[in-house]
């Protein structure tokens, strides 16, 4: 990490930021937005989208600012059951992540968090693989897949980023917590200064 690096504290979201999640979506220009979901989607199916998340299935990770904005968004999606993988007659646990940082906070390593903070979650919840799919011209996102050590697959213009999970281990777990537990510490701070300043008349309350 370079040392021109904030710490950066990734959060577990909860159905409670669904509208921040919105937001920041919805903040993306239409070449991010194409860079993340694979097309440039309207307001309204990044609506629909966000309300269909289901927090209690997937898991979302966010980054908040000092000044308590949701800059960065990590998706991880599980694969239904039904549709996973059989190699060599095991199934495979599959999870598919998508990653956007809102435009202004790039650059300070708020991207590569969220992919490391994704991959240890899967690999506490016994994921065997991770996988990403985004366009071979994005360049940013394949540097951050490969210094991951995923190995990536290009066909007509797309790219699919595989990583192969370690299984978990005390470790691993602990490490996981200890990350939420400091960013939750954080989030509160954060929230409080948040709501103090409005209070106070001085800018706008964060939901
Ligand atoms: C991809 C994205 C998430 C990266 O977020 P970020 O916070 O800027 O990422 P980081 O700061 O952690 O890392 C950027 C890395 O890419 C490198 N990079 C930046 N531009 C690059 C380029 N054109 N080519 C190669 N590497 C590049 C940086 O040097 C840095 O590498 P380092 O950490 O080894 O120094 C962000 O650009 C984004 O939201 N893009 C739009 C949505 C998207 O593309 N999502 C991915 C598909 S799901």
């Amino acid at each position: 990490m370079p040392s021109s690096h904030r710490p950066v504290l990734i959060k577990e979201l909860t159905a409670h930021h669904r509208s921040r999640v919105m937001h920041h979506f919805i903040s993306l220009d239409a070449n991010d937005r194409l860079l993340r979901f694979g097309s440039n989607l309207s307001n309204e199916l990044i609506t629909k989208y966000v309300k269909g998340i289901n927090f209690e299935h997937d898991k979302v990770f966010g980054v908040f600012s000092h000044r308590f904005r949701l800059v960065g968004v990590g998706h991880v999606a599980f694969v239904p059951r039904a549709d996973r993988p059989l190699v060599d007659g095991v199934v495979q646990k599959v999870a598919e992540l998508g990653v956007s940082v809102s435009s202004f906070a790039r650059g300070h390593g708020i991207g590569s968090k969220l992919f490391e903070r994704a991959a240890i979650h899967c690999r506490n919840a016994n994921v065997t693989v991770l996988y990403m799919h985004c366009l071979s011209s994005n360049q940013t996102m394949i540097h951050i897949a490969k210094k991951a050590g995923m190995s990536i697959e290009r066909d007509h213009g797309e790219a699919d980023a595989y990583l192969k999970v370690l299984p978990a281990n005390p470790g691993s777990v602990m490490q996981e917590a200890l990350q939420e537990q400091v960013a939750s510490l954080d989030y509160t701070l954060k929230s409080n200064v948040s709501a103090a300043l409005h209070l106070f008349g001085f800018g706008k309350k964060n939901k």
